[in-house]
């Protein structure tokens, strides 16, 4: 009884320094004290105790049972006056401590900010997968096999009929594959290819954008286009479409905008011509419509990828592309 009296003891003068409020007082001494309670208990044993040990026993009891209610009594005083701590601890003039909050990343802004201008032209949003068949990444797009275009990208084998994605166009012949005309759809996502240094990353993200109706032109194209770049820098950017080749597009454009680093005066960046590559493009070639089923006769489209690294340097005058994947919190802060 001793052992379990001062057991007793102990827990509550633990317990009560964890209580918040009244009602959890009030359960406090319904345990501790109550008719039930364990100290209530040990009282009513006493008289069955033998006679010599009833004194020394019953002081403890006693002892105890007092600790107990005057803990209860300093935890209601404390609790009703409205003090928790010792207020010489407590200054409530402080100013709180502000929680530390996330930012979205760079990249991750900068690609919403490009879905949501052509969500507004009425495109739709689709992601596709990032482990491709050779047959969607080359093969679909008229990159036949040991076509010299395949090494314009250093691609990443998964084996021999599968691959890392190297560019997000294989999503157009998934695409067209799965539904007739007109489609308009763009579709961000990561892409691998192997080369690295301070322009490139063996990772990096493009938007791809697909749009096929009857009709579509060349003019329609640069149109989207301009209105996009104008958009994401600013009305007065000028841009220029520079003839290209891409196996999966006729005729084909890159598209670069004015420096927007030295204006076009001619800097490091844009290696003195004044001009930044930011996309390719081009009308949808009639050989890939062969691959999906459409008619090349009744329906035309354009198409064009971006790279969001190289528009995220620009727009933010971010000149190496590592840092985007290095995580130093010092770098992502400033967005
Ligand atoms: N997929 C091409 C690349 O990664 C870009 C592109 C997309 C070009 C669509 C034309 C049409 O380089």
């Amino acid at each position: 009884m001793k052992e379990e009296l001062l057991q007793i003891e102990k827990k509550a003068s633990d317990e009560i320094e964890t209580i918040r409020d009244l009602s959890e007082l009030e359960q406090f001494r319904i345990a501790y004290l109550g008719k039930k309670s364990v100290v209530a208990s040990s009282m009513k044993q006493l008289k069955a105790l033998p006679p010599e040990e009833r004194p020394e026993a019953g002081k403890l009891a006693n002892r105890v049972k007092n600790r107990l209610q005057k803990l209860l009594d300093e935890a209601r005083n404390r609790l009703e006056s409205g003090k928790t701590l010792d207020d010489s601890l407590l200054d409530v003039t402080l100013p709180g401590r502000e929680p530390a909050r996330g930012t979205l990343h760079p990249i991750t802004q900068v690609l919403k900010e490009i879905c949501r201008i052509f969500v507004r032209m009425g495109y739709s949003v689709l992601t596709g997968p990032e482990v491709e068949l050779d047959y969607y990444n080359f093969e679909a797009l008229n990159f036949p096999k040991d076509h010299p275009a395949r090494d314009m990208q250093d691609t990443l084998y998964v084996s021999d009929k599968v691959v890392l994605r190297t560019h997000t166009s294989p999503m157009q012949v998934r695409v067209m594959e799965s539904q007739p005309p007109p489609v308009s759809v763009i579709v961000p996502g990561k892409v691998y290819r192997r080369d690295s240094d301070v322009s490139h990353t063996p990772m990096f993200h493009q938007v791809e954008g697909l749009l096929v109706d009857k009709g579509v032109t060349l003019g329609d194209l640069k149109g989207s286009l301009t209105s996009f770049v104008h958009q994401m820098f600013g009305k007065d950017t000028s841009l220029r479409f520079r003839p290209s080749f891409f196996p999966f597009t006729e005729p084909s454009a890159e598209v670069d905008i004015r420096c927007v680093i030295c204006k076009g005066k001619g800097c490091r960046t844009c290696s003195n011509t004044g001009w930044l590559e930011i996309l390719g493009s081009g009308m949808v070639d009639p050989e890939v419509y062969r691959f999906v089923g459409y008619d090349p006769e009744i329906y035309s489209g354009f198409a064009f990828g971006l790279g969001i690294e190289r528009i995220a340097m620009l727009k933010y005058g971010i000149d190496d592309i590592q840092l985007f994947f290095k995580n130093d919190i010092r770098f992502l802060r400033q967005f």
